[in-house]
């Protein structure tokens, strides 16, 4: 588990944008936070990342929108306005998970039950106006071989290693 503080917006765009750089086809994540903790702001950088231009914006009214441009496509789902289980079942949203692209999940923990186990969790919390911790769950192997993970790198800094 590593934990980045972010001081911007920009900075969370920025830290999306580095972890797209090891993000795989088929990679699911999993973002839980407040409204207005980052979620979306970490997205475009994912979406950046991932060699898009597109534009990105919150699917809170559209539940998914889709950025085909890119080394992969994204599939950006934001649960915040789903009712019911229903409405999430309604979505195929295997087709997506279990497909050829990235999918991004804003609120999944308002429908747990829905994500695939192997979906890598990222945290989001308002430490202040303009302070975020964003705390990614498990460590990938890749991860595990950075020489270290302690202190300043390209402006992350590792908060609990
Ligand atoms: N360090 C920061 N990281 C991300 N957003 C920040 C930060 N500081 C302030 N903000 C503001 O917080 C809001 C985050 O919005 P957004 O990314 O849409 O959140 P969410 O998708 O979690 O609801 C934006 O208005 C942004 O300007
Ligand atoms: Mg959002």
């Amino acid at each position: 588990m590593a934990t980045f503080i972010s001081n911007s917006p920009a900075e969370t765009e920025a830290i999306g944008r580095r972890f797209a750089e090891d993000v795989d086809t088929g990679s699911i994540l999993a973002l839980k936070g407040d409204l207005g903790s980052g979620k979306t702001m970490f997205v475009k950088g994912i979406v950046a990342g991932l060699g898009s231009r597109a534009e990105v914006t919150s699917p809170t009214f559209t539940i998914l929108h889709e950025y085909r441009a890119g080394r992969s496509p994204v599939y950006h789902f934001d649960f915040f306005r789903l009712e019911d289980r229903q409405s999430v079942a309604r979505l195929d949203l295997d087709d997506y998970l279990f497909g050829d692209g990235v999918s991004v999940i804003e609120w999944a923990d308002r429908f747990p039950e829905f994500i695939p186990q192997h979906a890598r969790w990222i945290l989001f919390e308002v430490k202040s106006e303009n302070q975020r911790a964003i705390t990614f769950q498990g460590t990938t192997d890749k991860e595990r071989r950075l020489p270290s993970r302690r202190g300043k790198r390209d402006g992350w800094e590792t908060v609990t290693p």
